[in-house]
């Protein structure tokens, strides 16, 4: 597994293609952020909200909004997706995740500002978050969210994953995936420099 530094943060920047030749940057989120991304959830839809969070809230509890900003804390990670517009580098999506090292699982969430929906902004963001699940050594990775979330669950069946109940609560659907493919397709900054670290400790 990878050894994230948390002075090297920015290494794990990513910069992707979108379809519409625009690019998107996936980036750890960063103290900085922190009023930028309360903004964020705070200008989400309500059924968005609703649907990131699994139920009823109008922003971030301020502890929760401190884990978000704190990368690495708990073994928990946050990015966010930005885009410039008109020169300004805008928030456009999030994600957190969470690695788990003893059963080798990556468990995450993830939201698309609305007006930046129907893109193809979840789906790129959906593809980074394999690779860097992938570096982390991850054998699957898998999310919850409600029956009633087709976007969600549109999002998942077409970037390949399986569809099974959600243990203990009938409301949410869990989507699963296994890492079977090379890194190498989808790079990312993380799986890169966890490859210069194997190497690294195998030359040693
Ligand atoms: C779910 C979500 C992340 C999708 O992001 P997005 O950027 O709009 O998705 P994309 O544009 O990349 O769509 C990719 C694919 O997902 C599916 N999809 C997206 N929106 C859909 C919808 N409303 N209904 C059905 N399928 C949908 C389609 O297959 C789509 O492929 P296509 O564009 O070729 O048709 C976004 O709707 C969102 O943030 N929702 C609120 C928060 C949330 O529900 N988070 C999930 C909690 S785990």
């Amino acid at each position: 597994m990878i050894a994230l530094r948390l002075n090297d943060l920015r290494q794990h920047s990513d910069i992707l293609r979108l379809r519409s030749g625009g690019s998107l940057t996936v980036r750890f989120v960063e103290p900085r952020d922190a009023e930028g991304l309360q903004g964020y959830f705070r200008s989400l839809t309500v059924r968005s909200r609703y649907n990131r969070f699994l139920g009823a809230m109008s922003e971030l509890p301020r502890t929760e909004l401190d884990h978000f900003i704190h990368v690495g804390e708990g073994d928990r990670f946050s990015v966010v997706a930005t885009m410039l517009v008109d020169g300004i580098e805008t928030l456009v999506g999030e994600a957190r995740y969470a690695f788990d090292a003893d059963i080798g699982s990556f468990e995450f969430g993830l939201s698309i500002d609305d007006r930046w929906q129907g893109q193809g902004i979840g789906a790129a963001l959906l593809k980074n978050l394999e690779c860097r699940a992938a570096a982390f050594g991850a054998k699957r990775l898998f999310g919850d969210t409600l029956r009633s979330n087709a976007a969600m669950i549109g999002l998942a069946r077409k970037s390949g994953f399986a569809f099974m109940p959600s243990p203990g609560d009938w409301k949410l659907v869990r989507f699963e995936k296994h890492i079977d493919v090379a890194p190498q397709e989808i790079p990312c900054a993380s799986w890169r420099l966890a490859a210069e670290q194997i190497a690294h400790q195998a030359a040693a």
